[in-house]
């Protein structure tokens, strides 16, 4: 067990990358006993100052305390030494599936612990952690194997493992964006617990700024590699005040939406189904110039829905026309052809290309378009195709040729975003496109997506955002359980209605 640190400080931290700023000399105190918020736009630095903590960005320049004592955090393993963790969004890499939740937790004692010895105490061990779950009121078997576990619950493991090891300044990076809202609210629970418990801080990084006022008693706004400022959170805070200090400007919350006159039925869905029942017998259709919204809560089944009309899973029954016409869709290559796009819900996974540049992904849904007859792709036709989305999306990028890797986590979901808006399509699935981007972003997702179906596209448009929906959709299906219990107008709705039949209260 390492010492019992209580204060960590950076003093004129910075950091940089080829072409990028990401740090400009950063003060930063923490204490524990704190839940402290870092907000920011995509890009602002958030993940990269945590990283210098957690011995992640070694390239730092600058000083780091600890206990006011300078330290050097050259390597995950001496920010361990301090008490230092992170916990990112893909838990999945840094668990163990086929081992329990015991193990998983107990990795560092069995280790340590085997010196000498052939055999582990099991029930021993088992007990040890289950106490600690039960400690930290995490509703989780020990015993249970970490593969059969959500998502919300692994990232509870992890958090249960960082106590085990003393961790005493626990860092979550965007860790509520894949959670519903309750899941949510068992990790705050939880959260809350621990920071008392165990005298520790967590540091919250996150864009769902209600979340902040709901948990946090400080919050650090960060912008341009810079910290603006840390102040409390009081019952006066408002979101637009830390909207406004995050962008530097007076920020228009409400988006106007703009009137649309959608035309005759350009996409329909008929009784389509999945083969494992996560989608049963959902039927929709969307209008030329139509935003209709797939509303309900995380685990509905709207992913699925997507994944099924654009042909990235298997259907078991069902069909799908375009401007009347039947189309065989069984894989994603399909719809592409008949112009239908996606942009995925994992679209680190699915949507994008790390290992390429910028520019390549912007036109990778489009690339015929940038080639001439004998099809060589047109450099300069593509290069200012990347340059234009850059602009528009407000993607941070020290340039289009930029590998994909090396964009926050918010950036890259642009990229995917931006894909598909140059894809010139006459369908386009948007799984939770706002996800891990910021407000001012999100705005200009809004307003891109909004032009599509101006110039007469059908557009779907999934989340679990109520608000979202109502801003931004003209009709919307309302799903649970894997069906449609609701057709709503958006204009004649409210988040209430839609929430009630997300629930499945009032199934038809
Ligand atoms: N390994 C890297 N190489 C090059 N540039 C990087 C690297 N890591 C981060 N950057 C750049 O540093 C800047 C800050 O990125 P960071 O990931 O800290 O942003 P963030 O505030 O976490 O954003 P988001 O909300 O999108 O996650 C960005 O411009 C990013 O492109
Ligand atoms: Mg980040």
């Amino acid at each position: 067990m390492q010492e019992k640190v209580s204060s960590i400080r950076a003093e004129k931290v910075s950091v940089e990358f080829p072409g990028v700023k990401a740090l400009s000399n950063v003060d930063f105190f923490l204490e524990t006993g704190e839940i402290r918020a870092v907000v920011g736009a995509n890009g602002a630095g958030k993940s990269t100052l945590m990283k210098v903590f957690a011995g992640v960005n070694v390239g730092y320049t600058g000083q780091l305390y600890v206990d006011e004592q300078p330290v050097e955090i050259r390597s995950p393993l001496s920010a361990k030494k301090h008490g230092i963790e992170i916990v990112y969004q893909e838990v999945d890499m840094a668990l163990f599936p086929d081992a329990t939740v015991t193990e998983n937790i107990m990795m560092n004692k069995m280790l340590s612990g085997m010196q000498g010895k052939i055999t582990v105490n099991w029930k021993q061990f088992n007990e040890e952690a289950q106490t600690l779950l039960d400690e930290l009121s995490i509703p989780i078997s020990a015993k249970a194997k970490v593969g059969a576990l959500s998502l919300a619950q692994k990232q509870m493991v992890l958090i249960a493992k960082s106590v085990r090891i003393g961790c005493r300044f626990l860092v979550l990076d965007e860790p509520t964006a894949p959670l519903s809202v309750s899941e949510t609210e068992d990790l705050f629970n939880i959260v809350r617990n621990m920071m008392k418990k165990y005298d520790m801080s967590i540091v919250f990084i996150t864009h769902r700024l209600q979340e902040v006022l709901q948990i946090c008693n400080t919050v650090t706004v960060m912008r341009n590699g810079e910290i603006v400022t840390t102040i409390p959170v009081t019952p006066e805070l408002t979101q637009k005040h830390i909207v406004d200090l995050m962008l530097g400007r007076s920020f228009e919350e409400n988006f106007p939406k703009a009137e649309q006159h959608p035309g005759e039925i350009q996409f329909e869905v008929n009784d389509i189904a999945d083969m494992e029942g996560k989608v049963n017998g959902v039927s929709l259709y969307v209008r030329k110039g139509e935003i209709i919204g797939i509303a309900g809560l995380v685990g509905a089944g709207k992913t699925e829905l997507c994944k099924l009309i654009f042909g990235a899973l298997k259907r078991s029954r069902g069909t799908i026309k375009l401007n009347g016409k039947s189309l065989k869709i069984k894989i994603p290559q399909h719809s592409v052809e008949n112009r239908i796009g996606m942009v995925p819900e994992e679209r680190r996974k699915e949507g994008v290309m790390v290992d390429e540049p910028v520019y390549f992904n912007l036109s990778a849904a489009s690339l015929l378009r940038f080639c001439n007859r004998i099809r060589f792709v047109k450099k300069k036709a593509e290069m200012q195709n990347a340059v234009t989305f850059i602009q528009n999306l407000g993607i941070k990028t020290p340039s289009e040729k930029q590998y994909v890797r090396y964009l926050s986590g918010g950036n890259q979901q642009k990229v995917v975003i931006g894909k598909w808006l140059s894809a010139d399509c006459d369908v386009y699935i948007f799984d939770e496109p706002t996800k891990g981007i910021d407000v001012g972003a999100k705005r200009e997702i809004f307003t891109l997506i909004q032009d599509i179906a101006k110039a007469g596209k059908s557009v779907i448009y999934a989340t679990c955002e109520t608000t979202e929906i109502l801003t931004i959709t003209d009709r919307v299906y309302v799903m649970y359980d894997g069906r449609v219990t609701k057709e709503l107008v958006t204009s004649e709705t409210n988040e209430s209605e839609i929430m009630f039949y997300s629930t499945g209260t009032g199934g038809n």
